[in-house]
């Protein structure tokens, strides 16, 4: 069994010796044009040659939750696309969406402000009755936030495709509840896939419809959210602020009204980070199924895009 290595920015050297530790038996190089044919690949963003070439591949893992990049390529016929199936992302976008979500409804930042200028003063309290919470995706992390949010007794909401029962959250599914779910939430997070019919889903009409001082925490894919409506409804007040992990253009440019605008928090595509160990491990486990013919977890359906 061959496996071959394509993964740009990325150091790959930790990643083959472990991928040769957990898979002792396989033949695993790192990718260079002309390489000979594999049967499996391990991938982030590699060039439209490496494609071109490695036309007998059985399966691709994407070292990453989301295909929206890889998808958009001319992939070899019959390889299929696996995602990394959490692998240790869903602890860390549970961090990340409570911190976002508890930092907004607390307002530490006005509290860190006030203490940096030595100011000693306290703000009124909110019920978190008033602050419902709404996750669009209810996949693999999304469920997991939505869990995570929950169990700080904040009214959680969540909307997927097709209809889900999650504890805690009241669920709603497809485009017919999507004004529903919207109007119910007043903090929304995004943990959609980007596909034709999730892109710029966060927009002027839809964020309209989130409740007074509502809140948007984007940490899915830049080209989910459209940047200016975002701005106009920060600007109107009807939203109150927005955490931005995403962006359609990374690097965010220098120029972007997003890094100066005092409502906006960023951090730089860093909310759930793939974590080397756990991923190897996966894979590796995958791979060892695939070899016995069994069925393996986050399988990508091509034409739903995720
Ligand atoms: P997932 O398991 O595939 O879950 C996707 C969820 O979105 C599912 O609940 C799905 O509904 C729902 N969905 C898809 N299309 C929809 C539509 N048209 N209408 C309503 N719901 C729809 O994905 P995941 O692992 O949770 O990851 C989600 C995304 O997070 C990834 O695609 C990636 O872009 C992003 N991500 C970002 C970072 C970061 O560091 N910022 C890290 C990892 C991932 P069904 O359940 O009905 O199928
Ligand atoms: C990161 O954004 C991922 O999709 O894993």
């Amino acid at each position: 069994m061959r496996i071959t290595f394509c993964c740009t920015d990325t150091a790959p050297e930790p990643w083959l010796a472990g991928l040769r530790a957990a898979l002792p038996e396989a033949n695993i190089s790192l990718w260079e044009p002309g390489a000979p044919q594999a049967d499996y690949a391990v991938v982030w963003a590699p060039p439209q040659q490496f494609f071109d070439e490695q036309t007998q591949l059985r399966a691709l893992f994407n070292i990453g939750a989301g295909v929206d990049a890889l998808l958009k390529m001319r992939l070899p016929a019959g390889a299929q696309v696996i995602r990394l199936d959490d692998a240790g992302m869903s602890v860390q976008m549970a961090e990340y969406v409570c911190h976002a979500v508890i930092r907004h409804f607390r307002e530490f930042a006005g509290y860190e402000a006030d203490m940096a200028n030595g100011k000693w003063s306290f703000r009124k309290p909110h019920s978190r009755l008033d602050y419902p919470v709404g996750v669009l995706g209810l996949g693999v992390l999304g469920e997991r936030v939505a869990r995570a949010v929950a169990q700080f007794d904040f009214p959680v909401n969540g909307w997927s495709r097709t209809p889900k029962d999650v504890p805690g959250v009241q669920c709603f599914a497809g485009p017919a509840q999507l004004d529903a779910f919207l109007q119910a939430s007043r903090m929304l997070v995004c943990l959609l896939p980007l596909t034709t019919e999730t892109r710029d889903i966060l927009n002027r009409d839809s964020l309209s419809r989130l409740q007074p001082g509502g809140y948007v925490i984007n940490v899915a894919r830049g080209a989910h959210l459209v940047d200016e409506d975002l701005l106009a409804l920060l600007d109107s007040g009807h939203l109150a602020g927005a955490t931005l992990d995403v962006f359609r253009v990374e690097p965010l440019p220098r120029s972007h009204p997003f890094w100066n605008h005092p409502k906006i928090s960023l951090t730089p595509h860093t909310s759930a980070r793939t974590l080397r160990t756990e991923s190897i491990a996966q894979i590796a486990f995958k791979i060892g199924a695939l070899q016995r013919g069994e069925s393996v977890l986050g399988c990508v359906d091509a034409a739903r895009g995720y």
